[in-house]
């Protein structure tokens, strides 16, 4: 039997200084003569009823968090110095002080000096690569800066790093946020006993990079809708001339058997019936074409109206809908009407909704409907690989 996870709210914070592992990876964007600029903050508002609680406890708040692939270097375009702006505007203390590194004697100095219910923010846990080699002297630095340890960082639980994997074992008090719990409850629920039909919607760019989750996926779901540029590669694989549409040829023979095994399993596997096609990624029309019918010099870079119907009708009728990766090129407004289609109906639908994974979460936030969805992950990469029944080495650290 697996040891329950105990949670922030039962443990003593008062007066005791909390390391709290975010998940502050947020996108930015580099804004010329001002520096970078955080594109979504939908990570740091999801970590803030977690950090309120621990000011209200009295805690003395040590917030930690990566943020990009530094690979070790210190590089400045990816300091937290944004993050910590944007937390402190949004915190009801106003008020975020910012470590100039990590560990050593400035982190160990702002940390001593922390007053209960103050908060600070360690720089980019990557600017050291000891943190992706979860080293144990590493963790053992950052443990100096601890009474307690809270993990909230879900986006984050799949990485096997210092921060996350070998920390927690050093520090006795430890418990998981109120993100974490909301986000593995959810998870579990769609894992273990979703309300059915149970249908996921899949997209991205390659189904390679999705081969486990559809694999895991097949075992559980009444429909699998398959979008964005891997339905390329099933169409082709049912024989389908697909012109210029990007196909991972390698792949053609397991999206066969994937259909295979689809069929035999009585899941409901639906592809594309028409795309909007381009000529090139950048362009800026796009025509609707039957999948039989993609002409030679095209690209079918989203899914088109009748298919974004055809998924509406599942999702409409679903018990639960979960759904990772865009229908199409979502960047280019051009091709974004099937994911913008797909966020429509699940705002819509009466089962339970869930999304996660970087592009579909954003088609969402950009067509105003997350307060629609039941739930909407701030882990890609995590929630697959929960769903796909993998130990998450964040959480499993939690337990033991
Ligand atoms: C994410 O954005 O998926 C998490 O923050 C993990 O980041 P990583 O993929 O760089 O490890």
């Amino acid at each position: 039997m697996t040891t329950p996870l105990r949670s922030i709210e039962e443990l003593d914070l008062e007066g005791r200084r909390l390391f709290l592992r975010v998940d502050f990876n947020v996108p930015l964007e580099n804004v010329p003569g001002e520096g970078p600029r955080i594109t979504d903050d939908t990570r740091i508002r999801a970590a803030l009823p977690t950090i309120e609680l621990a000011i209200s406890r009295g805690a003395r708040v040590v917030l930690a968090s990566h943020l990009g692939r530094p690979d070790g270097e210190r590089v400045e375009a990816l300091s937290l110095e944004p993050v910590a702006v944007r937390l402190a505007e949004l915190l009801s203390t106003g008020e975020v002080l910012l470590t100039d590194d990590c560990v050593g004697d400035g982190a160990r100095k702002v940390v001593g000096d922390l007053r209960d219910g103050q908060v600070a923010l360690l720089e980019n846990l990557r600017f050291h690569a000891e943190e992706e080699e979860n080293s144990t002297a590493f963790a053992q630095q950052l443990a100096r800066l601890a009474d307690a340890y809270v993990d909230d960082a879900f986006g984050a639980a799949h990485r096997a790093h210092a921060s996350v994997a070998a920390l927690p074992g050093l520090i006795d008090e430890r418990a998981a946020g109120l993100l974490m719990i909301r986000e593995l409850d959810v998870l579990d629920r769609l894992r273990d006993h979703p309300d059915h039909p149970f249908v996921a919607v899949v997209g991205g760019a390659k189904v390679s990079g999705k081969l486990g989750v559809l694999e895991a996926l097949m075992e559980r779901v009444d429909s699998l809708l398959v979008g964005g540029a891997m339905a390329n590669t099933f169409l082709a694989a049912r024989g389908l001339d697909v012109g210029k549409s990007r196909v991972e040829q390698d792949k053609l023979a397991l999206a066969r058997s994937l259909m295979q095994r689809a069929q035999e399993s009585g899941v409901d596997l639906l592809l594309p019936i028409d795309v909007r096609v381009g000529t090139r990624l950048e362009a800026s029309e796009g025509e609707v074409v039957s999948v039989d019918a993609i002409p030679s010099g095209a690209m079918a870079l989203d899914i088109g109206p009748a298919t974004v119907e055809l998924f509406a009708q599942r999702i409409r009728t679903a018990g639960s809908v979960f759904w990772n990766g865009p229908m199409g090129l979502f960047e280019n407004p051009t091709f974004a009407e099937g994911s913008l289609g797909v966020a429509t109906a699940m705002a819509q639908a009466p089962g339970f909704t869930v999304v996660g994974g970087g592009d579909s979460v954003a088609a969402v936030c950009q067509a105003g409907l997350e307060a629609k969805f039941d739930h909407v992950s701030t882990g890609g990469g995590a929630s697959l690989e929960y769903l796909e029944g993998h130990k998450l080495p964040g959480v499993e650290a939690l337990r033991r």
